[in-house]
């Protein structure tokens, strides 16, 4: 099972980074095959809109988003780990999201289907928010949308409120096993 991870946040070894690492340790346990993609060291530039991926499929804007796209064809399993930014998924998660507009095109306008992977594509959703009670919808939404243009389903969630400071889920063993149980699941066929 090929598990792509994106770790999202602009800040290395802080509480997204920290719960991506015990989820993938936990899809590992399971014998998954996981790949991790630090968005941060990509060059990806916004969606300009010229849809130059309608004829194909196919993104025509040349940069690092060309090295993603053949992973997000094949991956059984995609995770989103992002911080919560103004009540959305950090930017660094949106320009990716927003280059996906090629598979949208690819499935709705070029209608050219996804090559057949051994297990059915499944997105999953891993964030940390500051605040105790906000709730994390928003991503939820752009999740199921994003899954469904890559011919995936949003199959969850992983969310923790109260997190801020870069320790602050390094310091909780309880949800550090959450994650570890959680990538477990993620990996099952
Ligand atoms: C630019 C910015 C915007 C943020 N916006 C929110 C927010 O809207 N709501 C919230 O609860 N926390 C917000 N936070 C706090 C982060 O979500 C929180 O610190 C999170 O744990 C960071 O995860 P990370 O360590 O993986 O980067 C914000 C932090 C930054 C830097």
């Amino acid at each position: 099972m090929y598990v792509l991870a994106f770790a999202a946040s602009p800040r290395r070894g802080g509480n997204t980074d920290t719960l991506l690492d015990h989820v993938l340790e936990g899809a590992r346990a399971e014998g998954a095959d996981v790949e991790r993609i630090v968005l941060a060291q990509y060059r990806i530039a916004p969606c300009i809109e010229c849809n130059g991926c309608w004829k194909e499929g196919l993104c025509v804007v040349q940069d690092d988003f060309q090295l993603l796209y053949p992973k997000l064809e094949v991956a059984e399993r995609i995770i989103l780990a992002t911080p919560m930014f103004f009540g959305h998924v950090s930017a660094q998660a949106k320009q990716l999201i927003d280059r996906c507009q090629c598979f949208y095109a690819r499935k709705y306008i070029v209608r050219r289907p996804m090559p057949p992977v051994p297990h059915p594509r499944k997105g999953y959703l891993v964030a940390a928010a500051g605040h105790p009670r906000i709730k994390f919808d928003c991503m939820g939404l752009t999740m199921r949308v994003w899954m469904d243009a890559l011919d995936a389903t949003y199959d969850g969630a992983l969310t923790f409120n109260s997190l801020e400071d870069a320790g602050d889920a390094a310091a909780n063993p309880d949800i550090l096993e959450q994650a570890r149980r959680f990538g477990k699941t993620i990996a099952l066929p």
